[in-house]
């Protein structure tokens, strides 16, 4: 109550919201006041919330979740080793699409093609979402993209500042790589039992590992501010919500395809397609509506598909 109210809520009103009396609401804010709200009491006023701590447990959640479906389920864990692993786990038992699982830090953290992702309390957001859609898996990969267009409106929403998508699915700002996406999926050949979608992102780090130092930034780095990451979370389960309807409209990119261009960091770059079996040199100049990456060469048009390949800018990491 205290958070949809700009002005103060006063004591009788939540004495008859929650059916307690005066001195047990007193005793609820003194708890909340320790937890680290800032929550000013005025007398014949009332109360009025003028802080929330960075914490990202199911309460402080739960209070601000605004859409449907998307965290229905929010699973907190101080500790965990993977968001992905946890949420599979999860999914298997019959948790339903909407299924959140947020971690404080992860012990074994997971990137693609098998490497670590760094994940220390306290800097960062890991969370993971469960989905059990009815489409077919051939057009699964492509949720990755809406993923990093949620995310990517998400952060530009909260942060007033633009993010960018390297294609298919890293966040950059000012050149850097903010957030990580790793999507994984359980299928029959026509059939998906269900996919989970975790999301990294580096929100206060002020430093990283050498092997990443070159390229990884966060939030607090670019902006020079600090966010308070449950807002963050919000943001991108309404944003998640929204794009994924209209990515079910049709199964691909077409309702999302000049949005995503809007905010390609690649478009208009010369980039190194990096493929196991055809490496080669273009100009990137945005997607397709299966999600591929339009690239000019200076023979041909060529459409990239993920998957085993990697875009790199030819001056830089974008
Ligand atoms: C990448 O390599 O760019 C993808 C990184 C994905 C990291 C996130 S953090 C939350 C979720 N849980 C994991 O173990 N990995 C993803």
């Amino acid at each position: 109550m205290l958070r949809e109210t700009d002005g103060y809520v006063s004591g009788q009103e939540l004495c008859n919201k929650f059916g307690v009396s005066r001195t047990a609401i007193w005793k609820v804010i003194n708890q909340l006041k320790e937890r680290g709200y800032q929550i000013e009491a005025v007398q014949n006023k009332g109360y009025r919330m003028l802080s929330a701590p960075d914490v990202i447990n199911v309460p402080e959640l739960e209070s601000l979740r605004n859409t449907q479906w998307a965290g229905c389920e929010i699973h907190y864990f101080e500790s965990v080793d993977s968001t992905n692993t946890k949420a599979k786990e999860l999914a298997e038992q019959g948790h339903p699409q909407g299924t959140l699982v947020v971690a404080e830090r992860q012990t074994l953290g997971k990137g693609r093609r098998g490497r670590q992702w760094e994940s220390p309390a306290g800097d960062g957001i890991f969370m993971t979402m469960v989905l059990k859609p009815d489409i077919n898996p051939n057009n699964a990969s492509m949720l990755t993209l809406v993923t990093a267009l949620a995310t990517a409106r998400a952060i530009t929403v909260v942060t007033g500042e633009p993010a960018q998508i390297k294609w298919p699915n890293d966040i950059v700002m000012d050149g850097r790589k903010i957030v990580g996406i790793l999507t994984e999926m359980s299928a029959q050949f026509d059939y998906i039992s269900h996919i989970v979608i975790g999301v990294g992102i580096n929100v206060h780090n002020d430093t990283f590992p050498e092997e990443i130092a070159q390229t990884a930034g966060s939030l607090y780095l670019v902006c020079g501010r600090r966010f308070h990451r449950a807002s963050l979370i919000e943001a991108f389960l309404e944003e998640f919500e929204r794009m994924y309807e209209i990515y079910l409209q049709t199964e691909d990119m077409t309702g999302l395809q000049k949005e995503y261009e809007s905010m390609l960091a690649n478009k208009g770059r010369q980039v190194r397609v990096m493929d196991p079996k055809d490496s080669f040199e273009g100009r990137a100049m945005g997607i397709t509506k299966k999600g591929e990456l339009i690239v000019d060469t200076w023979e041909s048009r060529k459409m990239v598909s993920s998957g085993e390949v990697s875009v790199r800018g030819i001056y830089g990491y974008v």
